[in-house]
Parts: C-alpha cells; structure tokens; sequence
C-alpha cells in the first residue's frame, strides 16, 4: 500500500471537491482512497475496497454520514467501522470494518497519512499564515503524465525560470542567464527554505520552500503584501501526479477573485506541464545517473531525500489489488 509514498502526510483533494451525498475516488501512489463528510461533515478516508468483496466504495453513496457500498449496501462512517450490514442483523460489525486513513481538513484542502496501521508521530506541517484571518486561500488542480518525483523537482528548480517561464514569472531574470547564480537554502524541521543571489547580490524578496515531501511554496509577497503560490505534487500513479495549486493572498479577498489567481497559477504550470511530462524516466533516477551542476542543489537534496526516505517505502505488508 501507498508504494514509494509511505507514512507521510499530503494534501489530496481541495475542500471545496468534498460534497455531502457522493463520495470521492482518488488514488494515492496507486492505493485506491475514498473520501467522504461523516455526520459531523469532518472530511474522512477510507481505502477504497470494500472488505465484504473488494469493490470500491466510491461507486456508492454518502447516507448520513456513512459511506454506502454499491454491491450490498453495507455501510462505513469516517473511522471505518461498520454500522450497517444488511438483511444480517446478527452480523458482529465490530469484525467487519473497512480501512480507516488519518485525515484532516486545513486551509481548505484535505490531508492524508499514507499509513492505516500505525498512526502518525506528528501533524501535518502547514503555513501558520493560511489559517489567519484576513488571508484568503483559494485553489484548482490539473494532472500531470509524470511521476510526482519530476513535478516536484521542477518545483524547486530556480534555474528553469527565465526559459519555461519567460513571459510570466520568469520575465525579469530574462537577461540575467550569463550571470552567476547562487542558492542559499536552509534546512528547517518542515523541509528546505531557499532564495537565490545573482552575481553575489540577493535578487528580489521571492523565496522557494520545500515543504517535505511534496509541497512547495512559493512567497512573492512584497510591498507589505502577503501573496504565496503554493503547488502540492500528490501522487497518484506511476506516471500521473495531481498537482493542486493554491494561491494565499491578504488583498483581492473577496471569492470573487479566485478565478483571476486560478487562472495565473494554471497558465504558470501549464508552461511546466509539457516540458516536465517529457523528462525520461518518468520517475527521477539517482543523482549520479544524470549530469547535474550547482545550481541544482535543491532538486538534489530533495533527491537524496527520496531514495533515503521514501523510494522502496510501503505500508503494510500485504498489496492491495488496484486494478478494476
Ligand atoms: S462488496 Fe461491499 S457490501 Fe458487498
Ligand atoms: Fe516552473
């Protein structure tokens, strides 16, 4: 379960895609997930196989709270239990219990741990700046052909800017590409923080996270301006990652405005969409496996972080079929 993506918080859906009557199929690192609202309308996720006889339970209904299988109508709440099995009133349901994944609802987007059996030793690490009030979180999703690996690499890309990006925020780097450039980065408990110099001199306020293990947030604030472009890579195949892009901004508050910000952050990744889906292997190799130079510290910490931490991972010991 949860192969190369193991005991790791993500975001997985936008708050807004979790309704009250259908529930939602996703996949995470090719584990089926199902998503619903309980009674109490918190966000839940269950693993999406039935245990009577496999079948996916997105295919079903949201009653009351439970998720209802489409085959024979048992029925799941957010924690898995069963608490209806029909035309068998003698049933024990405390035996007949579905998979239940931590989840939690935050600044709009809901979170998974990607392990069902042993329960996470910390919260997920979010922006203490999205739940202030006053700021404003809005959000879409596009696919990616690609392994989430690529897509989060090209998120910590600095380099790439002025040529992927040269009309949109890469314009004002256009004629700087014979300089030199440096990437200062700093560890930190949630990931890796980083800016960049040009020929010695800090260039500009923006500055490029790593939010570990698939988020990167992007501060463009400026002017006492609060304004971050935040993209989660969340798996979902071997060669298709869901990137979900938010935008957390403290002017141009009003819902009203999301599709302007929408629209800028998906004409921004869409620039990326086909260059990344054509890097070869889809999943990325070893750091000595391709030519690399300085400027591509960040994409090789989050390499070697990868295959120390993550490449290899699964949770559970036994693989739960996928296909169908
Ligand atoms: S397969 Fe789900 S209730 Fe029978
Ligand atoms: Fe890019």
């Amino acid at each position: 379960m949860f192969e190369g993506f193991a005991r790791v918080w993500t975001p997985v859906v936008l708050s807004e895609q979790l309704g009250t009557q259908k529930p939602l199929g996703t996949e995470i690192a090719g584990t089926p997930v199902v998503l619903f609202r309980d009674k109490q309308g918190r966000a839940s996720a269950l693993v999406d196989r039935c245990p009577h006889r496999g079948v996916k339970l997105s295919l079903g209904l949201v009653k009351d709270g439970c998720v209802e299988c489409p085959f024979h109508g048992w029925q799941f709440d957010g924690q898995g239990h069963a608490c209806l099995v029909p035309w068998n009133p003698d049933a024990k349901l405390s035996n007949l219990d579905a998979i239940a994944l931590p989840t939690r609802e935050i600044a709009g987007q809901v979170w998974v741990f990607t392990d069902p059996f042993e329960p996470p030793s910390e919260e997920p690490h979010v922006l203490e700046v999205l739940s202030r009030k006053g700021v404003r979180v809005s959000g879409m999703f596009i696919e990616w052909e690609t392994h989430w690996t690529r897509a989060m690499e090209n998120m910590l890309d600095w380099p790439h800017l002025p040529f992927v990006h040269r009309s949109t925020i890469g314009r004002a780097m256009r004629d700087k590409s014979a300089s030199r450039m440096d990437i200062v980065s700093e560890e930190r408990p949630w990931g890796l923080h980083t800016h960049i110099q040009i020929d010695g001199k800090k260039d500009g306020e923006a500055t490029l996270d790593l939010r570990w293990p698939n988020q990167m947030n992007l501060d463009l604030s400026n002017n006492g301006r609060l304004m971050i472009m935040m993209v989660a890579c969340v798996p979902v195949g071997p060669t298709r990652t869901r990137m979900l892009l938010t935008m957390a901004r403290d002017f141009m508050t009003s819902p009203m405005f999301d599709w302007a910000f929408n629209w800028s952050n998906k004409k921004i990744a869409s620039e990326d969409k086909l260059v990344v889906e054509s890097s070869f292997p889809a999943e990325i190799p070893r750091a000595g496996d391709e030519k690399s130079v300085r400027t591509d510290a960040p994409t090789l910490h989050f390499r070697k972080r990868y295959f120390a931490e993550l490449h290899g991972s699964r949770a559970g010991k036994r693989s739960l079929p996928v296909a169908g």
